[in-house]
């Protein structure tokens, strides 16, 4: 017996679509507190299906500018060179003592030490992450790890010789605080490297309608209490209480792009390695896929900017644009 039309399958793809909607928007993971963001992390850490997909770094790559294609862990690790190079912490000797702070599993930490000799502390507000961290750093290697609150680091003011914090900013809800934190690590004539995911400055235009609905799912899909513009961020960088001088940024939307899609893609090219995982992991992938594809469009049309940002010196000038 034929199903009634309403059975059919285009009635049942819909249910299903607007089930899967209403499944996406309601068991969000707003941010809460940082034991919001902590449980947020030691989830995707523990699931494994991150590191599967995207290797030791949970930060977007680095593709050039013009962007050209490369593979998505390369470009990864490129970014970490790229910072180095931007913020000039390569200029610093072997042995300099750097703190990560959100220091997610290590990635950069490790290519810190390794490949630039620095004596390196990563801190992270997940428990989880910490331990990960811990397991994948090869004995010797002078990198340390350790769960720490970026919004009151327990450590000495002025201890290190350079700061480095990469898409942690997202998730403080003081942006001056964070600022401040990151500021009273470094001794004077110490090295700032930040990148962050900033929001368009309200100064060159509010939010359509459109694009509040976007920012709500940005926001409230991945703990981020809310996002600075790059001149906000700047201004608290520039105005802190522990302030080492001008701030330079720059906008890397172009360079880092590609790394949305790819960020996608991964899945697709390693099927073998996410079906491993088992059906949940399948499902958590599923459940990302459209905030990736809502961060690309975002980034894609400048209402969402990678913002990066270093201790302005003789040489440096502002590239925002
Ligand atoms: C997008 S991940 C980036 C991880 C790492 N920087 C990387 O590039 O691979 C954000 C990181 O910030 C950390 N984080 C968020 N809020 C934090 C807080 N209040 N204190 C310390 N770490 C925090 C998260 O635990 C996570 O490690």
């Amino acid at each position: 017996m034929p199903l009634p039309a309403f059975f059919g399958p285009a009635a049942i793809g819909a249910a299903a679509a607007v089930g899967a909607y209403a499944l996406w928007t309601r068991r969000n993971r707003a941010y809460l507190s940082s034991e919001s963001v902590a449980s947020a992390y030691d989830a995707w850490t523990e699931d494994r299906l991150l590191e599967t997909l995207w290797g030791e770094h949970v930060h977007l790559g680095h593709y050039g500018a013009p962007p050209r294609s490369k593979d998505f862990r390369r470009a990864k690790a490129d970014f970490v060179h790229e910072l180095v190079r931007w913020s000039g912490l390569d200029q610093l000797p072997p042995g300099a003592k750097v703190l990560d702070v959100g220091c997610g599993i290590g990635g950069s930490a490790r290519i810190l030490a390794r490949d630039y000799g620095f004596d390196v502390l990563g801190v992270s507000i997940s428990p989880a992450q910490i331990r990960r961290a811990t397991e994948l750093t090869p004995e010797g290697m002078t990198c340390r790890f350790a769960v720490m609150d970026a919004l009151d680091l327990a450590l000495d003011d002025g201890g290190f010789d350079a700061v480095w914090s990469v898409e942690a900013g997202p998730h403080m809800p003081d942006k001056q605080r964070y600022a401040d934190e990151l500021l009273r690590m470094l001794r004077p004539g110490g090295l700032l490297a930040v990148a962050d995911w900033n929001r368009r400055d309200p100064v060159d235009g509010p939010l359509n309608g459109r694009e509040r609905w976007v920012m709500h799912q940005l926001l409230t899909q991945w703990a981020h209490p809310e996002f600075a513009s790059i001149r906000g961020l700047q201004h608290n960088l520039e105005t802190s209480a522990y302030s080492k001088g001008p701030i330079a940024v720059a906008n890397w939307n172009q360079a880092t792009l590609p790394s949305w899609n790819d960020s996608i893609l991964e899945g697709l090219r390693r099927p073998a390695a996410v079906l491993r995982l088992g059906p949940s992991a399948i499902v958590q992938g599923l459940r990302e896929t459209p905030t990736l594809l809502l961060m690309r469009w975002a980034f894609a049309r400048g209402m969402m900017q990678f913002g990066v940002f270093r201790l302005a010196n003789d040489q440096v000038r502002s590239e925002l644009g």
